[in-house]
């Protein structure tokens, strides 16, 4: 017979533990499909990260998202932090919807000098720059639906308040309005809004967030125009000693194997005018699901970005039903110089390392060969890694016992990189799901050095250390569990083969 004082004591704790957990629910990180080592909300639809900030040896990750539906619908900011950008713990909701709109996508800054005024006696308050959507005015066929506002927090982005005099950034006339990037602008002590603004970026400053001053225009005639431009992002870059630009600007649809992507241009600014040093389309990423990307604010030097891993071109219907949607890896940007070109580098943050199990190297790949006689069979997540002296056509099929399969690898004769994904098991729930997508190999190096990081449903390539980027999405009806490699010519020198441990657990 259980004393009562102590069953109380046990609903307590159960009721506390059952509390602790909302609204994580990190039980239910092992749906099928659910990935292992990205980022994904516990329920409901997910689309692009927002107002990632560092603060306080903590990264913050908001997201759209609609906690009602696991489509889209009225946007709301959803909260993850994180230590180390691997392991994520899931927060109450930071926005909600309110009479001026849905809240649309937008940045934080960490405002250190107080320049708000919003912090009390000393606090530094965090900042939220964010887009108020307004679904009425959107109804009447108005131009002036969206608008820029703010929300502040003064206890380390715990809890938001919304700044009264919203909004602080009025629309000027301009349909598509939206998705403000602010940073910190030292050399003139401002703050810098980068804002997507329907086929280009208008750039706005401030001296303390809540008055903005048009700077400047940049992008009608520059890179792809194939659809509306969005979730911009600006900062500077070093290169030996040089300090290059790099302007992100997302873009739906329109990307290079259709649908939603990420361009980059590269340049200087000079807190007034972005100047490019090239016009022609760059794409961050050629895979189609890397959308939405922007950068931490408060990193310092390092830039480290994160993508919305699907496209709009397919995310409402994606074959999962408890949550729609994950981010990309964290990834490191940097710049490489060929030629005459500035080119943008990404690699998976390297705290990835930290879910790293023992590696297992086989030497001397060639010809056709089931991968899985030397590594055993794939059970979840891994990192791949591939060297060889001389790059040629070659493939590294993932496949299951049903025959459904991924491909990934290199075909010499137009120089690409490629995933084909037009037999990875659920395909039909859109008709351009199920296909081969290519990007341009970028290094004109012999030898080949290419990481593939594999979860549950996504594979990220990156080529010559991140030069030519691909980011997919697959759904089988069964986890893959076995890897062939295949090439006429080509010898890998090296495959290390990593399992990487589950970020939930
Ligand atoms: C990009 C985007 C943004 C917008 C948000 C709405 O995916 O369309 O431009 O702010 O999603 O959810």
């Amino acid at each position: 017979m259980i004393k009562p004082a102590i069953l109380v004591t046990v609903l307590l704790l159960t009721t506390y533990c059952a509390n602790e957990r909302q609204p994580g629910h990190e039980s239910l990180y092992n749906e099928r499909h659910r990935p292992q080592i990205h980022f994904s909300p516990p329920e409901m639809w997910m689309n692009d990260p927002n107002g990632m900030v560092f603060h306080k040896s903590v990264y913050h990750l908001f997201y759209q998202h609609y906690p009602d539906s696991n489509v889209w619908g009225p946007m709301h900011w959803g909260h993850a932090t994180s230590a180390d950008l691997v392991h994520w713990k899931n927060l109450p909701i930071a926005l909600y919807p309110d009479s001026l709109g849905y809240i649309f996508s937008g940045s934080a800054v960490v405002d250190v000098d107080n320049t708000s005024g919003f912090g009390k006696e000393g606090d530094i308050p965090l900042v939220a720059i964010f887009t108020h959507h307004d679904p009425k005015a959107e109804k009447e066929s108005s131009t002036t639906v969206e608008n820029q506002s703010l929300a502040f927090s003064l206890d380390d982005g715990n809890t938001w308040t919304k700044y009264h005099g919203n909004p602080v950034l009025k629309n000027p006339g301009i349909r598509d309005f939206r998705d403000p990037k602010v940073s910190w602008y030292e050399a003139q002590k401002k703050w810098i809004m980068t804002l997507a603004a329907s086929d280009r970026i208008i750039f706005y400053s401030s001296p303390d967030l809540k008055t903005w001053t048009k700077e400047s225009e940049f992008g009608k005639d520059a890179g792809a125009h194939g659809g509306v431009w969005e979730c911009p992002d600006l900062f500077p870059l070093d290169y030996n000693g040089e300090t290059v630009w790099i302007l992100i600007v997302n873009i739906n649809p329109g990307g290079p194997n259709g649908g939603s992507a990420t361009q980059y241009f590269t340049g200087q600014f000079d807190g007034k005018n972005f100047t490019p040093y090239q016009t022609d389309t760059r794409w961050a990423d050629y895979g189609p699901d890397n959308y939405a990307g922007v950068t931490w604010s408060n990193t310092g030097s390092r830039k480290i970005f994160l993508g919305w891993m699907s496209n709009w071109q397919y995310a409402n219907v994606v074959p999962t039903e408890k949550w729609r949607s994950a981010c990309t890896l964290p990834r490191d940007l940097s710049i490489e110089k060929i030629d005459d070109r500035y080119l943008l580098r990404s690699t998976p943050a390297p705290e990835l390392k930290k879910i790293a199990g023992t590696p297992i190297v086989v030497e001397d790949v060639s010809g056709n060969m089931d991968l899985s006689q030397k590594i055993g069979n794939m059970d979840g997540p891994a990192l791949l890694q591939l060297t060889a002296d001389s790059i040629q056509s070659f493939s590294i099929t993932l496949l299951n016992d049903k025959q459904e399969k991924i491909l990934i690898g290199y075909d010499r004769d137009d120089n690409t990189y490629f995933i084909d994904r037009r037999e990875s098991g659920s395909i039909t729930f859109e008709k351009g799901f199920g296909m081969r997508h290519t990007a341009p190999r970028l290094s004109s190096e012999r030898k080949l050095v290419l990481d593939i990081v594999i979860d549950n449903a996504s594979v990220e390539v990156f080529g010559d250390n991140g030069l030519t980027v691909m980011t997919g999405i697959f759904f089988p009806t069964m986890p893959f569990n076995t890897m062939h490699f295949q090439s006429e010519q080509m010898k890998i020198k090296l495959l290390t083969y990593t399992p990487l441990g589950n970020i939930w657990q």
